[in-house]
């Protein structure tokens, strides 16, 4: 290493580099939607709290028309953020909705729903995402809850450089609060637009374990060794532990999501729609559904 990249380490000290950038993966999942995973894959299993980030985006009906039918859940958090399009949410418990776009919904499974999640439109684009985030073994089998929000409740800060910045959860470091709370995991989930040339910093929990997921465009960041490393569309960046990020949209801007949360660093027993802490709670899970005690 050069004395100049000495340098660039020393002045950016907590500064957040990239560990590894990841693809999404095409997968199909529910009655048969095509989508991108891009956390719960071979490339990256998880990112404590975080269990799955799937996303989709299709103009073809065919992609997405199947949806969701009923299916259970238990253990975590489920979070639906929609761009575009609209889809339709029921639940065991008599809870209804229509997420729209730029709507959030921010659902806790707990000890338990049955829900369907249906595309509410036989045409156009329907394009967002999906985020599961854990839940500590104290809370597992708390009841169930939601928040949920739609674009007019979400707050949007206009940053240095043009950057438009939609604040979902969490509160960055110009003060803006997102309409989601989870003092479980504290996280912090921000949907960023950056023009070509802008810059956009922020801070963050030092603990918390973050990444950025571009949509659109191309972000530039520091690997470890202070070189640059680019992000593209359908990747994942991984951050290293830090007080802050720094990311720059060099040529062709860029609209990303930024998302941090407090690791829970307790084990983790996957089994489809439950997620708990060892295979026993997976099988009383699985037991508890067939006896129709969701
Ligand atoms: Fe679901």
């Amino acid at each position: 290493m050069n004395q100049q990249a000495t340098q660039a380490i020393t002045e950016d000290q907590g500064l957040r580099h990239v560990v590894r950038v990841v693809r999404g993966l095409p997968e199909t999942d529910g009655a048969g939607v095509k989508l991108t995973r891009v956390i719960a894959q071979p490339a990256l299993q998880q990112l404590d709290p975080f269990l799955l980030l799937d996303a989709f985006r299709s103009d073809h009906p065919d992609d997405y028309i199947a949806g969701f039918p009923p299916h259970p859940h238990r253990g975590f958090e489920a979070v639906t953020y929609l761009l575009a399009g609209r889809v339709r949410h029921s639940d065991n418990a008599g809870f209804e909705g229509v997420i729209e776009p730029g709507g959030v919904q921010w659902m806790t499974a707990g000890r338990g729903i049955i829900h369907s999640e249906m595309p509410e439109q036989a045409e156009g684009l329907l394009q967002g995402f999906q985020l599961w985030i854990n839940l500590p073994a104290a809370h597992k089998m708390d009841p169930p809850g939601y928040q949920q929000y739609a674009a007019a409740a979400i707050p949007e800060e206009l940053g240095l450089d043009g950057a438009r910045v939609r604040v979902i959860a969490g509160r960055t470091m110009r003060g803006t609060r997102g309409p989601v709370a989870q003092p479980l995991t504290d996280p912090l989930f921000l949907d960023v637009e950056l023009p070509a040339g802008g810059r956009f910093t922020e801070s963050l929990p030092v603990g918390h374990n973050a990444f950025v997921y571009v949509i659109d465009g191309a972000l530039e960041a520091r690997d470890s060794d202070a070189g640059p490393v680019g992000i593209t569309a359908d990747h994942l960046a991984v951050l290293a532990p830090g007080d802050r990020v720094s990311l720059a949209a060099e040529q062709s801007g860029a609209r990303f999501l930024l998302v941090a949360g407090r690791p829970l660093n307790e084990p983790v027993a996957r089994g489809g729609p439950f997620v708990m802490n060892d295979q026993s709670e997976i099988r009383q899970a699985h037991a508890d559904y067939a006896a129709g005690r969701f």
